[in-house]
This record gives structure tokens, sequence and C-alpha cells, in this order.
């Protein structure tokens, strides 16, 4: 790892999250926050209070519920922020689609449609910044977020010319923890989240919990590998092997 930031994990390790994305706002002018529309909302609450001309992105994938689509338009009222809405490459996606149909997932799995839907989106603007911000958490995944780092490389994402630095300031966080500071500063949400929601994706691909199930057995319920990640975080699944 290259030695500024093996230096500057060293100084986040175990850090709060306000002091995590405050290092990196402090340590990259062009970087960005990736927003869901669900809990990750806390990160534009607290990047907001530190600096005013946050840069934050949304990975529209056509895809999304309703409430979500309204959730980002309230967000960006709240905020008085731009975000910036990332589409899917069209000829691709016309050609997926045409070939699939819209439902391919629930036959071969999810990794094609958020492959084209997704990644190759993400892709397109990483490549623009210098660093992302994500809500990540380690309590969301036993399988694949055991792992994570307050900051990393990106390895999934760099490019020979352009390391690409990744900073998960909700690591050490758990749901309630997120939760408390919704309450507490009032911080708007998904309405989906008063209906059993908990972890929010795309539509067809994301229903409500039980009690007590965990909040990923409602994210591609029908595939049965546990570790569920879409290709936005595969370097999570490199640190499983
Ligand atoms: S996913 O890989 O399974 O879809 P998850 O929903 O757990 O990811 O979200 C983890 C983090 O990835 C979010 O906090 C956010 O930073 C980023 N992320 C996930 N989905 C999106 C999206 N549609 N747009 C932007 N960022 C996203
Ligand atoms: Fe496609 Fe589902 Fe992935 Fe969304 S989550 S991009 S609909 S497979």
């Amino acid at each position: 790892m290259n030695t500024k930031i093996t230096s500057l994990q060293k100084q986040l390790h175990n850090q709060n999250p306000r002091k995590i994305i405050k290092a990196a706002l402090e340590q990259f002018d062009n970087i960005a926050i990736a927003f869901s529309g669900a809990e990750d909302v806390v990160l534009i609450d607290l990047a907001s209070r530190i600096r005013k001309d946050i840069q934050v992105f949304s990975l529209d994938t056509g895809r999304l519920h309703p409430e979500t689509y309204r959730f980002i338009e309230k967000v960006r009222n709240h905020y008085q922020i731009e975000i910036e809405l990332l589409t899917p490459d069209r000829n691709v996606l016309d050609d997926f689609v045409k070939a699939k149909g819209l439902f391919s997932f629930y036959q071969d799995g999810h990794q094609e449609c958020c492959g084209i839907r997704k990644v190759e989106p993400l892709a397109r603007k990483l490549v623009t910044v210098d660093a992302w911000i994500t809500g990540q958490r380690k309590d969301q995944s036993l399988d694949t977020r055991q792992n994570l780092s307050e900051v990393e490389i990106d390895t999934s994402f760099s490019k020979e010319d352009h390391t690409l630095i990744k900073f998960n300031p909700l690591l050490n966080w758990n749901s309630a923890q997120v939760w408390d500071h919704i309450e507490a500063y009032q911080v708007p949400y998904n309405e989906l989240h008063q209906h059993g929601y908990i972890s929010i994706g795309c539509a067809p691909c994301t229903r409500p919990v039980l009690p007590n199930q965990h909040e990923r057995a409602g994210r591609w319920w029908w595939e049965s590998d546990n570790k569920k990640e879409c290709g936005l975080h595969a370097g999570n699944l490199d640190k499983t092997k």
C-alpha cells in the first residue's frame, strides 16, 4: 500500500465517522460520496456539516423504487446539494434488454444486469475522481464486509495511471448507531424503511426482511451464495479468499 495511505489508515483506525469524513475531505479535493438512497444519507449529513461543496452521486439503475427516487429529491432539497445521477450506457442497456428482457437476473443471476446498470456507470465516474466515500459497514455482511478498512486503495477501480482511494467512514457503526444519528439530527430517510426494508437496492432485487432476519437476506434473495456483492465493492470478495 502506498505510504501516504498506510499512515492515514493508522491515523484513522477506529476513529468515529465524522473524523474519517473530515480527514477524507481535507486530504482530497476531488472526492465524491456514493449515495444509494438509503441509510447512507448519514454520510451526506456528516459531510455537509464539514464542507458545503460536497460532491455526491447515485447510480440510477432505472430500477430503483419510486420511494427511493422521491428520497433522492428530498435529500437534494434538504441539504441544497447537487446529486449526480449516473445512468447506464444506453446502447449496451438496449441490447441487453432486447436480448434478455427485464428480469433475466431471476434466471441467471444478478451479476450481468448489475454489471451494466451499476458497475460500468460507477467505473465511468470513478476515473474522474481521486477518492470516493461509501456507506459500507462491517455489520452488513459477516461474509464479505468484515475486513473493511477506514481508508484503502480501491484495487477494483484503480487504473495503471490512476490510484483511487476509498473511504468507509461508517464501517464500525451498526445499524442502531446509524438510526440514532438519523433520529438525533432529524435526518430525512427513505420511506421504505417504514415498511420493513433495511438494506435497499433496486426494486426487483430487494424485499423487506422478517424480524431478526439479516438485512441482506432481502437482497437477491433467490440466490443462495452468501457472498452477496454486486461488483461495486468487488474488492471485498478478494479479501475473503
Ligand atoms: S451493494 O453493493 O450491495 O448494492 P449496499 O447497498 O450494501 O451495496 O451499499 C453499500 C454502499 O455502496 C452504499 O452506502 C453506497 O456508498 C454504495 N452504493 C450502493 N448502491 C449505490 C447506488 N445505487 N448509488 C450510489 N452508491 C451506491
Ligand atoms: Fe439489475 Fe437487480 Fe442489479 Fe439492479 S440490483 S442492477 S435490477 S440485477
